[in-house]
């Protein structure tokens, strides 16, 4: 079925498709979708039990539209997100593209999204209505407008308002699309903007596990040596690779996930799970059960999928949770 509809919606502008999907998820979701049993394979990570490790990447429902849907898709858990402090609209569009021969998406979004409270309250009214088991992870970044010097005050003020809603957190340093955003992956840089995240959520009174997402070019192995004075849980490996997009004459900026990552998001899991004694969600380049496998294999706790979701069909997550 999907092999037949998909070569009719890769003919539309792909952040038209996008949005018209979270809209038809929202309006027809109700009618349609049933939680299924065969979604429930458990995992503990974090010291918390997961209804399955295959989750919703960061970036697909940055505003939690769909939240409450995505376990009758087969996920078994969702990070949200990115939310910025204040919301904004990102670049101008176009901004997302498909290369489907290469079952590669480009994207330069550059955090457009609604603003942290507004997506707190809307994960909030969204609670009751998903499955005990299931997990949600807020991925957090600082807006556009505040230099890198004052990063840590914005990182702060974007997690306040998830205060008993969220089960994780995540420092995000490594969208390429936000000017300088990439620069603060050093020890210098980051240790400001964990120490103000922790503040907050110490004094939480069930305090989340928090872990740093990274790009895959990161000078990871320097910042593993940091991870246990940092007290955090763990990492999320590997954000999008950075790269351009021929559009018209022009070469856009922007950030490559899909196949194209597959093996350096496979290579620095290897790395890492070397060096470091934390957990790991793997994510980058998980298109088909083999590779999903292999990822669990290797050490991950979790992983997580977008571009896989988009090229193999909304139930792909539900086929790999049975393959497992
Ligand atoms: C359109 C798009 C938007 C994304 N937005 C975010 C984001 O806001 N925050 C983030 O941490 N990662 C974001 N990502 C990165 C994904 O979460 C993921 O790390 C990356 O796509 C690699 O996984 P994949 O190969 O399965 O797509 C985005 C990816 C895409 C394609």
């Amino acid at each position: 079925m999907w092999s037949l509809i998909k070569p009719l919606l890769f003919k539309i502008d792909a952040e038209d498709i996008h949005l018209n999907v979270i809209q038809n998820i929202r309006r027809f979701g109700p009618f349609f979708l049933k939680n299924s049993k065969s979604d429930i394979k458990k995992k503990k990570a974090f010291g918390m039990t997961f209804r399955n490790p295959i989750g919703l990447a960061a970036g697909f429902d940055k505003n939690a539209e769909i939240l409450k849907f995505l376990p009758q898709f087969g996920f078994g858990f969702a990070e949200i997100g990115t939310v910025t402090p204040r919301p904004q609209e990102g670049n101008s569009r176009p901004r997302l593209f498909r290369i489907p021969k290469e079952k590669t998406i480009f994207n330069r979004m550059g955090f457009n999204g609604d603003g942290a409270f507004v997506v707190s309250e809307r994960i909030k009214s969204q609670k009751s209505d998903l499955p005990e088991d299931f997990r949600v992870g807020i991925n957090i970044g600082k807006n556009k407008v505040t230099p890198n010097e004052e990063a840590a005050i914005d990182y702060q003020k974007a997690i306040i308002p998830f205060e008993g809603i969220v089960d994780y957190v995540v420092i995000n340093v490594s969208s390429p699309n936000t000017p300088g955003l990439r620069d603060l992956q050093t020890v210098a840089a980051l240790e400001p903007i964990i120490d103000s995240v922790q503040s907050v959520i110490q004094k939480w009174k069930t305090v989340p596990p928090l872990l740093l997402k990274l790009a895959p070019e990161a000078e990871i192995e320097t910042l593993i040596s940091h991870e246990n004075s940092w007290g955090i849980t763990g990492w999320v490996l590997t954000n999008t690779l950075a790269g351009t997009f021929l559009y018209g004459k022009d070469h856009l900026p922007g950030g490559l996930s899909g196949q194209i990552l597959q093996e350096k998001s496979r290579t620095v899991l290897k790395n890492v799970k070397k060096q470091s004694e934390k957990s790991v969600i793997s994510v980058g380049g998980i298109m088909n059960r083999e590779e999903a496998q292999t990822r669990l294999d290797l050490g991950a706790d979790l992983i997580q999928i977008y571009s896989g979701w988009i090229y193999q069909g909304p139930f792909f997550p539900r086929d790999l949770v049975k393959s497992l």
